[in-house]
């Protein structure tokens, strides 16, 4: 059954890529203020100050509401929107990105009356649930519940029978699908593959010709995805299958306060880094492992500075490293991006006497690992946009959102050198 749905979709992307070449959609481009949006704490519905921003909202409700996607800001970073509840709507998520369809997708809601719409009539939430509910949301935390077929199409969660959802905190998000008055699913508006977009320039270099509306509410403030954490096991445990902007340690602090005293505190697990588990290695929910991500058009190489090698790995010095970028053609100048904290030791062991252009991309000071997440994707697709050969980037501390950028960037570098800085 679920092998005539996979054919089923690869049919369709195919008619819509034919479909998309024979009458190309011309993308429009509206700018939003979210500062002109409010949400009062007791009311669902926004107050939008300002007309022309109104005026976006409402022709992007439209569009959603005719099968159409509509591409939005949010706090992390831009969706690729469409009805979560209409199957064919959905469809046109994969057919625009490319998206292989065994890779479900997250439904963003605006209210909790919403999220619960979407549930089980007969489920109740978890107290870790309702305690990172209550902090985290609305924000950057995606978390799985169980599907309820009769409301969730099969195409929105691959057939899993489990659903993810999050309520974004992003002004212009949040209003869109209040005003749409239905829940969104949306992957990040990017090329299946791709990094994902944290600016509208991006996605319109990205998706031009392929999707009609682009709701521009400026740079995402976070820069990275959601934290995908699923709390459905009997254990009580939360596994982190995806880190992302709410952090490990923000969530093992409320937990820890509001939980202070109970019998059982739920401990917080990071999917390979504290757990391992076969059915997930063997599905593509756990984001990133199935499928190549994050990837610019060119190699990238990360220079591991701060951990320790494998046994079976000798780390070379940063001043033999570098001689081996253009040893092959020595005389050909090469363009080379780097990306870097811009406190670290790496810029001045750059060598400056070989035929290489360097394009270098400053990633926030090495104790603000929150800025390096925010201009990660920024840096990755504006070396590319600039024609750089290849892209090294600096290894960083796996602590609070280092973390998740760790976890991106080692899915976007194909290879990785050990270094250490010498003369
Ligand atoms: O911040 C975000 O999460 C952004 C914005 C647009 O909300 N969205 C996003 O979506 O990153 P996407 O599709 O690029 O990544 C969502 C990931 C998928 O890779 C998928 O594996 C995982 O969430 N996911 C979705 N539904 C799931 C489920 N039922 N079980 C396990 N993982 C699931
Ligand atoms: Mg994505």
């Amino acid at each position: 059954m679920f092998s005539l749905f996979i054919f089923m979709s690869i049919l369709r992307q195919l008619y819509a890529r034919y479909m998309s070449f024979l009458f190309p959609t011309k993308t429009r481009l509206l700018k939003c203020d979210p500062a002109s949006i409010t949400f009062s704490p007791t009311a669902d519905t926004p107050l939008i100050a300002d007309p022309t921003t109104s005026d976006a909202l409402h022709s992007a409700a439209r569009l959603l509401r005719h099968q159409k996607t509509v591409v939005f800001p949010t706090e992390t970073v831009y969706g690729l929107g469409a009805h979560a509840l209409d199957t064919a709507a959905a469809s046109n998520i994969f057919s625009t990105k490319g998206r292989p369809p065994d890779n479900p997708l997250i439904v963003h809601v605006s209210s909790l009356v919403m999220l619960h719409t979407l549930l089980p009539p007969d489920y109740a939430p978890s107290l870790a649930y309702r305690i990172l509910i209550k902090h985290f949301w609305p924000g950057a935390l995606t978390l799985l519940f169980p599907r309820n077929p009769d409301i969730v199409p099969a195409i929105i969660t691959a057939n899993q029978p489990s659903v993810a959802i999050r309520m974004p905190s992003h002004p212009v998000a949040r209003a869109l699908i209040a005003v749409a008055n239905v829940p969104l699913a949306a992957p990040s508006a990017n090329t299946s593959g791709r990094p994902s977009p944290t600016r509208a320039e991006h996605v319109l270099r990205d998706l031009d010709g392929k999707v009609e509306l682009i709701l521009d509410g400026g740079p995402s403030g976070l820069g990275l995805e959601s934290t995908v954490v699923d709390g459905l096991w009997e254990d009580g445990n939360i596994r982190v299958l995806r880190p992302g902007g709410v952090t490990v340690e923000q969530m093992e602090a409320v937990i820890r306060k509001e939980m202070h005293g109970s019998d059982h505190i739920p401990s917080i697990l990071v999917h390979r880094r504290d757990f391992r588990d076969d059915a997930i290695e063997e599905t593509p929910t756990t984001p990133g492992m199935k499928y190549r991500h994050y990837s610019p058009s060119v190699p990238v190489t990360l220079l591991c500075t701060c951990s320790k090698p494998p046994i079976n790995v000798t780390p070379v010095s940063s001043h033999a490293f570098f001689s081996t970028l253009n040893s092959a053609n020595p005389s050909v100048p090469i363009k080379v991006g780097v990306m870097a904290p811009e406190d670290s030791d790496l810029w001045s062991h750059v060598p400056t006497d070989q035929h290489i252009q360097w394009r270098p991309y400053r990633l926030g000071k090495k104790a603000d690992p929150s800025t390096t997440a925010r201009l990660l994707f920024d840096g990755l697709l504006t070396l590319d946009m600039e024609g750089v050969d290849m892209i090294l980037i600096e290894e960083i501390a796996e602590e609070r959102e280092g973390l998740a950028v760790m976890n991106r960037v080692r899915k976007a570098a194909g290879d990785s050198k050990w270094i250490i800085y010498n003369g």
